[in-house]
């Protein structure tokens, strides 16, 4: 691939304002380029001062009226829940067993599988969004069906087939055993495999037996690195019913802790509930937490306390968890992370919003090497984002002081019509 260079006004997150607060988190180029090589970058900065230092055959792409930031990143999603978004009534256990159980049986079926992934895979391209942490389906042919397609498109992508040996339909269990085999068989089969990786995804505590969970910490033991996903504490109900379920663990993180499926390559989804002890403990192994505030106020679960995992350095990147999210744009879903933080009395300062959709989920899931922000070396996976995608953004954007204005009104307005190109590894993979 030769090298190409993109000139615009360029953002990216440096730092979690948490840490180093907000002026030393971004870099900020009014005028900037971006010079992308063998679907890598190779520099970023001001376009007066990079211009020069091209070769006389790069081609040089300039976008006007526009912002090139990093690929968004979302750390939760179901990917066998696209076709059930916007799902009427209920709410976390009521919805899994109306709604989404059934929804995940078609997936027995590779032929739909294949059909929904295509689907899926264009919606989060369409939405910015170029890495994911992806729920599969119980069936293993669901995650070789995401995996071939994400294979095609070359994309950065972690997914794993869900393991679920008891409290579901029979037509969508494995077994203590099948679970094990079949996710050490995707192991063998994706995990490396060009920009792949896997993730052991028992479904939550309630649904896998002492058993699977063993089998899932002797998975992770097995390949260190390889992911866990699962989810944790959305729901109160869901809460009781695990300390039912396990009355000999201290409280819902314990049972994973127990299973030894805590650490650094694991993200837990939620954990809206979650108290003091719990995040500290999540902090110390590494761990990580997928904030998703559409699916919390979408099934009533609750408010995410994101000063309390800050007050614990918690790594906490964010997810849209479609299909209890209502939207796979993480541009809609910092505009509820906001309100989240509102009907707590706190704010989300747009550039810790920022942070969260792109850096924080890169560290996150360990990848900030790689992806997360525009520093030579990483992958080339970026987005331009449109000041003018609607006559109401451009209308606002005018009214625009500075680049947190500019910013914010982008997360409080855009959407998916607001992703005009979206990049990776170097590839044009969307053009609205
Ligand atoms: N907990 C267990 N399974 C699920 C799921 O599919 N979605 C959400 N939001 N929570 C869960
Ligand atoms: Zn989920």
């Amino acid at each position: 691939m030769t090298c190409k260079a993109y000139r615009a006004a360029i953002l990216h997150s440096i730092a979690d304002p948490a840490e180093v607060g907000i002026e030393a988190s971004y870099e900020y180029f009014a005028d900037g380029l971006l010079v992308v090589d063998n679907g890598q970058i190779k520099a970023v900065g001001p376009a007066s001062e990079l211009l020069g230092t091209l070769a006389a055959d790069v081609a040089v792409t300039e976008y006007k009226d526009a912002l090139i930031t990093p690929g968004f990143i979302d750390t939760h999603i179901h990917f066998p829940q696209t076709g059930m978004i916007g799902a009427y009534g209920e709410q976390l256990l009521d919805w899994l067993n109306t709604y989404t159980f059934p929804c995940e049986n078609q997936f027995a079926d590779k032929a739909h599988a294949d059909e929904v992934a295509d689907v899926f895979l264009k919606e989060l391209l369409r939405n910015g969004t170029t890495t994911a942490l992806v729920f599969g389906s119980v069936h293993p042919q669901s995650v070789d069906a995401l995996f071939e397609a994400a294979q095609h498109l070359d994309l950065r992508l972690i997914a794993g087939k869900v393991m679920m040996d008891r409290n579901a339909p029979d037509y969508l269990t494995d077994t203590a055993e099948t679970g094990y085999s079949e996710s050490k068989a995707l192991i063998e089969r994706w995990h490396g495999k060009g920009r792949l990786h896997y993730a052991v995804t028992p479904r939550f505590a309630p649904t896998s037996t002492p058993e699977q969970l063993t089998l899932a910490g002797k998975l992770l033991g097995e390949y260190p690195d390889v992911y866990l996903h699962t989810h944790i504490s959305e729901n109160l109900q869901e809460i009781e019913w695990v300390k039912s379920l396990f009355p000999e663990r201290k409280g819902y993180l314990d049972v994973y802790d127990h299973y030894q499926l805590l650490g650094e390559r694991s993200v837990f989804a939620h954990g809206v509930h979650l108290c003091d002890e719990e995040c500290a403990r999540l902090a110390e192994t590494g761990s990580a937490v997928a904030f998703c505030p559409t699916s919390n106020l979408f099934l009533g679960s609750g408010l995410f306390n994101l000063p309390m995992a800050e007050k614990h350095k918690l790594n906490v990147g964010l997810g849209t968890d479609v299909g209890a999210g209502t939207s796979f744009s993480l541009l809609n879903t910092l505009n509820e992370a906001y309100k989240v933080m509102q009907l707590q009395g706190a704010r989300l300062d747009p550039f810790k919003s920022l942070y969260l959709a792109t850096l924080g989920g890169a560290r996150a899931l360990r990848l900030e090497d790689k992806i997360g922000n525009l520093q030579p070396g990483s992958d080339a996976d970026f987005l331009v984002l449109d000041y003018n995608a609607t006559p109401l953004m451009s209308y606002r954007l005018k009214q625009s002081k500075n680049i947190a204005e500019t910013l914010f009104v982008l997360m409080t307005l855009g959407d998916d019509r607001t992703v005009q190109q979206t990049y990776a590894a170097g590839n044009l993979v969307h053009q609205r």
